[in-house]
């Protein structure tokens, strides 16, 4: 898979930017936008969603995938996340992204739209549990 170019780059962090908007983080204040980028060419935004059981939460990153996915896209090209401090993906995150491929490229950025971070999946879950692993 060739890189993203810089301008699909800055499309997803401003993707991701105006999805923050739609955040429902009552309880941490903390507001997250995700914007996933298909291999069809589709982009699945998501925002966290928080509850007042706080463990029944979810994250925006997963929102995006399972939106996605709900919609019959397994192939991610990449996927940007941006929050106040360009704040890194949970380990549930990594997990559910890790699923549909290591390759997968990770925009970090803050509030203000700056690239904190690029990295893959694989740079942010080393030594992953995946499908292979059940042979
Ligand atoms: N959060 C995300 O949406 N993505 C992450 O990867 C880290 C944390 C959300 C969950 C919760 O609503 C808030 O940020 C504070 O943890």
């Amino acid at each position: 898979m060739t890189q993203p170019s810089d301008e699909i780059r800055q499309q997803l962090i401003e993707a991701a930017a105006a999805a923050r908007h739609w955040a429902y983080a009552p309880y941490s204040h903390y507001a997250v936008g995700a914007a996933l980028l298909t291999a069809s060419g589709k982009v699945y935004e998501g925002v966290n969603i928080e509850n007042a059981a706080y463990p029944d939460g979810i994250c925006a990153e997963r929102v995006a995938v399972f939106k996605a996915v709900s919609e019959g896209e397994r192939e991610f090209v990449a996927i940007a996340v941006v929050t106040s401090n360009g704040g890194s993906p949970c380990g549930s995150c990594r997990q559910v992204l890790a699923e549909f491929g290591l390759e997968t490229v990770v925009y970090l950025a803050d509030e203000a739209g700056r690239l904190v971070s690029e990295t893959t999946v694989a740079g942010l879950l080393p030594a992953s549990f995946g499908p292979k692993s059940l042979g």
